[in-house]
Parts: structure tokens; C-alpha cells; sequence
């Protein structure tokens, strides 16, 4: 069907003889955040993309390490190091798709929001220097809270003059691998065919799964919608909870997040059928972002799928009207930062 996901990425390299692998290696990644929680284990699943023939690593903090354990990889990608504000130029130049896992993560008892007055300052200078030097790179934004910095992301770039609106990309992928997980494990369906649409933003009940819309199709009581929802909600919450203080989701972030650079690296290589949830500038509801499938293409978001958004059912309508305000103040505190500060 035309709405076929792509959930199951590739990212085993297709041939394990080396010479075969290097013509499809040819896309640069940069992973700003590199040595972090999630920069770490994503830059290590993203080292074994056979599209990638180089991958580079910013943090603040000494990312020489990490850049020289992953070298050692026999996968395709070339490992460059780049560490301080000094060498983020030189990062950023020529590559293809920017991660951004960059930031401080929750502690029990914080919401996302919580973390805006020191993330969205973080995001707004790596956006900055991605505006002068990688300024058609597709940018992919993990720092918390997404729904308030992509916003950021977008103002910035506007700012520099290069916004292009089909690149930035809030990554929700995260919520699509719960929602998926959960309610393969509550139906007993094997995870590989589970595909669940989430939209709306990224965080507590802006999250939005459309379980009406499950593939395959499945049917749940009222009690079961009312209880994964919630659970997927408050899955992000879950992991920080169990985590007591050590930080948020980090491996199944960095698994998602190389999900979502393998679904736009194949997107930049010509493959018309990538379909992947994202927020992102969207005309779909009154919101100026707002997340949903899209289907990706060579110049970043090609289609807003709105398809999902039509036959909600009750619960879904209402669900999806009441997360509005809180999306709607998110993205608008985004805005106004950066604009408080031009
Ligand atoms: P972490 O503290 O383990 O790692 C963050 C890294 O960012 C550190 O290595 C730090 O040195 C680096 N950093 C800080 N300021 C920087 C700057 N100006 N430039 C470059 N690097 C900088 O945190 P983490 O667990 O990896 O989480 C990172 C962020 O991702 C948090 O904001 C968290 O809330 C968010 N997150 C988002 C999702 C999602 O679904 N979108 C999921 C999980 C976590
Ligand atoms: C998540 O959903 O796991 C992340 O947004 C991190 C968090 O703070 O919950």
C-alpha cells in the first residue's frame, strides 16, 4: 500500500565483504551531543549504516574517545572528532543530515518543559552554526522539550535566511517504537508487523498514538485504548523513574533515532517508499507543527500524510483537541525566545 512504514531498518550492512561495501557508502552524518547518553549508542548502531561513508562527532566534552573506539568498526564510515564550540564549523561542513541529541536530560520529578531554560539556549547555537555551515543538511532535533525546540530550530534558521521547512525534523520516532512495542506485547501480534501512527508533539498528552489506525488491524476495548495511551504517554516518564535520577531513555532513544537517519538516508538515496512519524511544520491542524507520518523524499518531507487524521474515533477527536493548547504554548514559547533575543 502506499502508506507501507518503514520499520525495519537496515542497519546491518548488506554485504559483509568490505570492498562491496564502500560504493554505497556515501552520505555524511554529524552527531551533535556525540558523547552523550543517547549520543553514544546512536552513533554506534548509526557507524553500521552502509550508506554512511562519514560520521562525525561534536560534544563539548571530549568526544576523541568515543571516536576512536568506534573507528575501529570494520563498517564503512569514516570516524571524524571534533570537540568544542572551535571545531563545530569544521564538523558541520558538507554533511548531509545533523542529529542533534545535545542537552540536559529530566530527573524524577521534572517535565520536559522543565529543561527549556537550558536546552533550548543549546539548541539555538548548534542551530545557528548549522544555518552557516550545513545549511541544506536535513536537521534532525532529539533535544527536550522538542515541542518548544524545533520551533527554536525553525526561528534561528529563518533568522539566517536558509529555512527550509521539509528539513527540520522534531524526531517523535521514540513514540512510535513504545506505542508499537506495547501493543504488540497487550495483542499478542508479532512486533515486526505492528505499525502504530503517534502524532500531535512530544510530550504527556500532546503525545497522541492513533490506535484506531493500528497496522494490522486490531481492535481494542475502550479500557485497553484508555490504558496504552496513556502508557505510551508516559512512557518517557517510566524510564526516568526507573532510572531514579540517572538520566532519561537513552538506548531505545538512540535505537529510534537510528531508525529515523537510516529512513532519511535511504530517502536521500532514492527510495520513493519511506514513510516515518515526525513533527514538523505542518498544515494538518490550526498548529504551525505538528506531528504525523510523512512521507520522506530526496528534499526532506515530500507529503503530510492526512489520510490518519480523518475516521478518529471519539476518544481520538477529543484527545486530539485537548492537547492543542499545550502544543499551541510550547511551540509559541519557542517562537518567542528566539525572537526575544534578535
Ligand atoms: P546526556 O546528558 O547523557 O548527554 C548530552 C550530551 O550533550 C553530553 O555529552 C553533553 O556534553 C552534550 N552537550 C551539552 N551541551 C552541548 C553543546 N552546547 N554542544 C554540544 N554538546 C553539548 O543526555 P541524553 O540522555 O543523551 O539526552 C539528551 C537530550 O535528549 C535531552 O534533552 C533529553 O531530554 C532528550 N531526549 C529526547 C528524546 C526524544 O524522544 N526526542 C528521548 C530521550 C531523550
Ligand atoms: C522520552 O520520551 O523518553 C524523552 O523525551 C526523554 C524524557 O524526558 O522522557
Amino acid at each position: 500500500t502506499a502508506l507501507k512504514a518503514s520499520f525495519a531498518p537496515k542497519l546491518q550492512p548488506r554485504n559483509m565483504s568490505t570492498n562491496q561495501l564502500q560504493p554505497q557508502a556515501s552520505f555524511k552524518v554529524a552527531v551533535l551531543g556525540a558523547a552523550g547518553g543517547i549520543g553514544q549508542p546512536l552513533s554506534l548502531l548509526i557507524k553500521m549504516s552502509p550508506l554512511i561513508s562519514a560520521l562525525h562527532l561534536y560534544d563539548i566534552a571530549d568526544v576523541k574517545g568515543v571516536a576512536a573506539d568506534l573507528s575501529h568498526c570494520n563498517t564503512p564510515s569514516h570516524v571524524l572528532d571534533f570537540t568544542g564550540q572551535d571545531q563545530l564549523a569544521n564538523c558541520l561542513k558538507g554533511v548531509d543530515v545533523v542529529v542533534i541529541p545535545a542537552g540536559v536530560p529530566r530527573k524524577p520529578g521534572m517535565t520536559r518543559d522543565d529543561l527549556f531554560n537550558v536546552n533550548a539556549n543549546i539548541v539555538k547555537t548548534l542551530v545557528e552554526a548549522v544555518a552557516d555551515n550545513a545549511p541544506d543538511a536535513f536537521i534532525h532535533i532529539i533535544s527536550n522539550p522538542v515541542n518548544s525546540t524545533v520551533p527554536i530550530a525553525a526561528e534561528v534558521l529563518k533568522q539566517k535566511g536558509v529555512y527550509d521547512p521539509k528539513k527540520l525534523f522534531g524526531v517523535t520516532t521514540l513514540d512510535v517504537v513504545r506505542a508499537n512495542t506495547f501493543v504488540a506485547q497487550k495483542k499478542n501480534l508479532k512486533l515486526i508487523d505492528v505499525d502504530v501512527p503517534v502524532i500531535g508533539g512530544h510530550a504527556g498528552i500532546t503525545i497522541l498514538p492513533l490506535l484506531s489506525k493500528t497496522r494490522p488491524l486490531v481492535t481494542f476495548t475502550d479500557e485497553e485504548v484508555k490504558e496504552l495511551t496513556v502508557r505510551i504517554q508516559n512512557a518517557g516518564t517510566e524510564v526516568v523513574e526507573a532510572k531514579a535520577g540517572a538520566g532519561s531513555a537513552t538506548l531505545s532513544m538512540a535505537y529510534a533515532a537510528a531508525r529515523f537517519v537510516e529512513s532519511s538516508l535511504r530517502a536521500l538515496d532514492g527510495d520513493g517508499d519511506v514513510y516515518e512519524c515526525s513533527f514538523v511544520q505542518s498544515e494538518l491542524t490550526e498548529l504551525p507543527f505538528f506531528a504525523s507520518r510523512v512521507k520522506l523524499g530526496k528534499k526532506g518531507v515530500e507529503a503530510v500524510i492526512s489520510s490518519e487524521l480523518q475516521g478518529l474515533t471519539e476518544y481520538e477527536s477529543k484527545a486530539l483537541e485537548a492537547l492543542k493548547a499545550e502544543l499551541k504554548a510550547s511551540i509559541e514559547k519557542g517562537v518567542t525566545f528566539v525572537k526575544k533575543k534578535a
